[in-house]
């Protein structure tokens, strides 16, 4: 077996873990979130969210990473051999189920890029989208041909990933986040820098992003107990947690590490980037709200529908700049993207290679021309239709089940006074007892709550308007078909001693 390879300095590891926790989520999900869910007050929710699972879990995520030197399906394996499959569940779900559609997306991002040059979007922002630029088919079954330009983006965004992934992680990704991360910084703040100046833009700002509507997050009202559910599931999506990339991510620290402290600055650090990046986003949508003379409410949008028809429309409304604020906007938004898909790669190659000692580079090269096929579908006519139901289901199902599984494998069964020995003999900040209560309790509690309304909503109404049957085979059948991929992986025996314990860790000979 070959040396496992080392991220070349803690600020690197820092870098990817924030690179791949930072992405198209914090630009155009969280400041809708936050005006729809109470503006200022949906940082309470957030907030405790954030200390009761994101940071929590994270922890989890990179103690076992780092005490097992592997990715999940080895790690898993380790603590107790049936947990394998739910091992493989993780990164496979996070491949196909994320991976896919993400890189469909940075596609777009790219396309925009180069109609932001002559705003080629025209006046009417949103048929653009839609007819011109995606031409949308019917339905999510009717795939309709291949939309070219978004393939030619999807296949660079492909191969820049490749590029990246092909080389071991403290030449590869720590490389590229070393760059990408502090230009994305910087380019975001010249981005709010900018929309804060546009008129309009404070008032919007104070009045729908930033004053706090208590009455929205009151726990004890059906509406108010969504918001704190949404909080969750945010949370876990914002930190690309569940999907088992912090695992991989931490398996190559070095031996003496401050787990604590890395989970708390990763964690931070990215729901600063969320809250900072919605004074631009309101900023922005204030601005044109005020410049067309429409009610804000009607001006905004979240996800696709904000970075592709409400910002280019913002942009036409701009006196001076469109191009290069067109530019800017949609490169923060790749390089968001950029650095979350390699991480999905990366959980996924890191997992094969270490069940089946294959040559990184290979593998890299096996993994992204198969991920490159299977987005091809993302780019079909129907391509929006299958990503918002596939996104839908991974990110209400997928990842919050990981969460459960990776709580109950470290609280009960390795158990989490073992793992915070760990944590502890690692160096650092120290793990506070309080830790395994939440491993153990609070944090799966929460969890399966979030699934059960996740669960209540589907049954009570079909997503987005789709047929029960498209639900059914694209959204359920997405899951059903990692878990079956899963399975397959798992069945093949395990190459050497990998499952043995001679390495053991001190800590599990301290009695708990
Ligand atoms: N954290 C990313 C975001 O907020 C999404 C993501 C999840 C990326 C999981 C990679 C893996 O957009």
């Amino acid at each position: 077996m070959s040396q496992r390879s080392l991220w070349g300095s803690k600020v690197g590891f820092l870098l990817a873990a924030i690179g791949s926790a930072v992405g198209l989520g914090n630009i155009w999900r969280f400041g809708y979130m936050a005006y729809e869910n109470g503006g200022g007050a949906f940082l309470v929710p957030y907030v405790v969210a954030l200390l009761l699972a994101g940071i929590p879990l994270m922890i989890l995520e990179y103690t076992l990473g780092h005490r097992e030197k592997a990715a999940p399906p080895l790690a898993f394996a380790r603590i107790d051999r049936r947990w394998e499959t739910i091992g493989w569940w993780m990164p496979t779900i996070a491949f196909f189920g994320i991976n896919l559609f993400y890189a469909a997306v940075i596609g777009w991002c790219m396309n925009y890029f180069c109609f932001s040059v002559n705003q080629a979007w025209g006046a009417d922002t949103g048929d653009f989208f839609m007819n011109t630029f995606l031409q949308v088919s019917d339905s999510p079954f009717e795939l309709g041909g291949i939309r070219w330009p978004i393939l030619a983006g999807t296949v660079l965004t492909w191969v820049i990933s490749w590029a990246i992934c092909f080389r071991e992680v403290n030449h590869g990704i720590e490389k590229a986040s070393m760059i990408f991360m502090p230009l994305l910084v910087v380019l975001t703040l010249v981005l709010i820098g900018w929309a804060l100046r546009l008129e309009g833009a404070w008032p919007a700002i104070k009045e729908h992003y930033l004053t706090a509507r208590w009455d929205k997050i009151n726990p004890f009202t059906a509406s108010g107990s969504k918001v704190w559910v949404e909080a969750f599931g945010q949370i876990f999506f914002t930190l690309s947690l569940g999907f088992g990339i912090m695992i991989a991510y931490a398996s190559y620290l070095p031996k003496k590490t401050d787990i604590v402290g890395n989970a708390l600055i990763t964690s931070v650090l990215n729901c600063l980037y969320s809250f900072l990046t919605g004074f631009a986003v309101f900023g922005t949508i204030g601005f044109m709200a005020a410049s067309k003379g429409v009610p804000f409410a009607e001006a905004i949008t979240s996800g696709p529908g904000l970075a592709f028809v409400v910002y280019p429309e913002a942009i036409n409304q701009l006196p001076t700049g469109q191009t290069i604020f067109g530019m800017l906007f949609f490169l923060v938004l790749i390089m968001a993207g950029l650095s979350s898909a390699i991480s999905l790669v990366e959980a996924f190659c890191c997992s094969l290679i270490d069940k089946f000692d294959f040559d990184r580079k290979k593998t890299v090269t096996w993994v992204c021309v198969l991920g490159c096929l299977g987005s091809v579908v993302f780019t079909t006519r129907a391509g929006l239709w299958i990503l918002d139901i596939v996104d839908h289901f991974v990110n209400n199902y997928g990842l919050v089940t990981g969460g459960i599984f990776e709580c109950l494998l470290v609280g009960w069964v390795l158990k989490a006074a073992i793992a915070r020995k760990h944590v502890d003999q690692a160096g650092g900040v120290k793990l506070n007892k309080g830790w395994e209560i939440l491993v153990k309790f609070v944090t799966p509690a929460i969890l399966i709550l979030v699934i059960g309304f996740a669960l209540y909503s589907e049954f009570s109404e079909n997503y987005g308007g789709y047929s029960t049957i498209a639900l059914l085979v694209i959204g359920l059948g997405w899951l059903i078909a990692a878990l079956i991929i899963s399975f397959i992986l798992m069945r093949y025996p395990w190459s050497g001693a990998k499952l043995g314990r001679e390495h053991e860790p001190e800590e599990d000979h301290l009695l708990v």
